[in-house]
C-alpha cells in the first residue's frame, strides 16, 4: 500500500446503508486502509440490514452506527455538522423481485432519498457525494454491446427506473446548486454478508442444505460480476480522484449466463445438476448487462484485484464457515434481536 496520502481523500465519511451487503464491506474495506478516515454509519436496518454485519467493528473508535433513514433530512443534517466531508450514499432498496411486488420503497428511498440527502448538502457545498448506482440503469445490452457513461438510460423494472431517478435527481442538483457529486454505476456483486434472496447467497445456501435452486426462464440471461472489495476499491478511487459531475462504470468484464453461474457454484460445492429447477421468467427480465469501465480504469489507474475463479471459491467457504450468520437471517431470528435493541424495525 502506498504511504503517500491523496490529498483529496475525505477523512470523515458519512456511509449510508452500512448495514446491507456493499455498505458493510465498505465500512470494512475503509476502516483497514484509510487509517486517518472515521465513519459514521448510517441505516434504517429495513429487512436487508443486519448490524451483525458490522459487529466486528462495533467496539472501533473510529466507528459509529446510528440507526435512521436517509430521507430524514434533519437527520442527515445533523449528522452532516459533525464535520462530515463526503457521504458515500449506498442505502437503496435493492431487490428486483421485491420491486416488482410494490415500488413504493423503491422510490421513496432510491429517489427521494437521494433528493434528501441533495437538499441537505445544498446548505453545506463543501461535502461530496458519491452516489452509488449500477448497470441495471442502462438496461439490457445486446450482445455485442457494452454501456458506456454516455449510453442513454433504460431501465425496464421499478428498482432499476428508481435507481436511474436517484441518478438524474444527483445530477441536476449538481447542475442547478453547484453540489459535488459523483456517480457509480457497478455490476453485480458477489462476496460476504450478501442476504441470501440475492442469487448467489440463495444459490449458496440452498445447496448446502441439498435444496433446489429456481433458475429464471431458459437461465441464459447474462451478468457481468465483480468480488465487493473491488467494488469497494473502485468506490474509493472515485471518492479521492472522481471529477464533479462525472458518472464512472465498475466491471471487471467477465460475463456469464446465470445457468453457467449456476453450474459453477454446484461444481465448487460438490452438488449434482439436477438441484437446478427452472422457474417462469421474471417479468421484463433484461437479457444481459455489459458495461464498458475504461474510462474509470484510463483516468483513476482502477484495476480489479480478484479473478472470478478464486473471489467464488473464497466467497463460497465464507459462507461454509457463517452458517450462523446466514441460518440466523434464514431463520429471521437476526430480526428479533436487533428489533429488541433498537425499538421495532422499518417495516419496507
Ligand atoms: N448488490 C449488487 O450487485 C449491486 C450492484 C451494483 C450496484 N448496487 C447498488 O449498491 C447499493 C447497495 O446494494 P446492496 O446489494 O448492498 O443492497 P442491500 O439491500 O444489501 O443493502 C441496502 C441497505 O440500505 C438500507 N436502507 C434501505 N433503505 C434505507 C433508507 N431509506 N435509509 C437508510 N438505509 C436504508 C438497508 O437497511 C440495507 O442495509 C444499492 O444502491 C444498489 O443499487 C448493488
Amino acid at each position: 500500500m502506498s504511504t503517500d496520502v491523496p490529498q483529496n481523500r475525505p477523512k470523515r465519511l458519512l456511509v449510508t446503508g452500512a448495514a446491507g451487503f456493499i455498505g458493510s464491506n465498505l465500512v470494512h474495506w475503509l476502516l483497514d486502509r484509510w487509517p486517518g478516515a472515521s465513519i459514521i454509519s448510517l441505516d434504517a436496518l429495513t429487512y436487508a440490514g443486519n448490524l451483525a454485519n458490522l459487529e466486528d467493528v462495533r467496539d472501533d473508535p473510529r466507528h459509529r452506527f446510528v440507526r435512521g433513514d436517509i430521507c430524514d433530512r434533519e437527520l442527515v443534517a445533523k449528522l452532516c455538522d459533525e464535520g462530515i466531508d463526503a457521504i458515500v450514499n449506498v442505502a437503496a432498496h435493492t431487490h428486483v423481485d421485491r420491486s416488482l411486488l410494490g415500488g413504493d420503497d423503491f422510490v421513496g428511498t432510491n429517489v427521494g432519498g437521494v433528493q434528501a440527502i441533495c437538499e441537505v448538502i445544498k446548505e453545506r457545498k463543501s461535502i461530496r457525494l458519491l452516489h452509488v448506482s449500477t448497470d441495471e440503469v442502462y438496461g439490457s445490452q445486446a450482445p455485442d454491446e457494452v454501456a458506456t457513461e454516455t449510453t442513454a438510460l433504460d431501465p425496464r423494472n421499478p428498482y432499476s427506473a428508481a435507481k436511474a431517478g436517484g441518478d438524474l435527481v444527483a445530477l441536476a442538483y449538481m447542475h442547478s446548486f453547484g453540489l459535488d457529486v459523483v456517480i457509480t454505476r457497478c455490476c453485480n456483486n458477489y462476496g460476504p454478508y450478501q442476504y441470501p434472496e440475492k442469487m448467489i447467497p440463495l444459490f449458496l445456501t440452498n445447496l448446502f442444505e441439498d435444496k433446489q435452486v429456481p433458475l429464471y426462464g431458459d437461465g441464459l440471461h447474462a451478468r457481468q460480476w465483480i468480488h465487493v472489495e473491488d467494488h469497494c476499491a473502485a468506490i474509493a478511487r472515485v471518492l479521492e480522484g472522481g471529477r464533479r459531475g462525472e458518472i464512472y462504470n465498475i466491471s471487471t468484464g467477465v460475463g456469464l449466463t446465470n445457468l453457467e453461474l449456476t453450474e459453477r457454484l454446484i461444481e465448487i460445492v460438490g452438488k449434482d445438476k439436477s438441484l437446478i429447477k427452472y422457474v417462469q421468467d421474471r417479468p421484463g427480465h433484461d437479457r444481459r448487462y455489459a458495461l464498458d469501465d475504461g474510462k474509470l480504469r484510463g483516468e483513476l489507474g482502477w484495476e480489479p484485484i480478484f479473478d472470478f475463479g478464486t473471489g467464488i471459491e473464497q466467497t463460497v467457504q465464507w459462507f461454509v464457515d457463517h452458517e450462523d450468520w446466514w441460518r440466523s437471517i434464514k431463520s429471521g431470528a437476526y430480526r428479533k434481536y436487533y428489533d429488541e435493541q433498537y425499538g421495532e424495525r422499518i417495516k419496507h
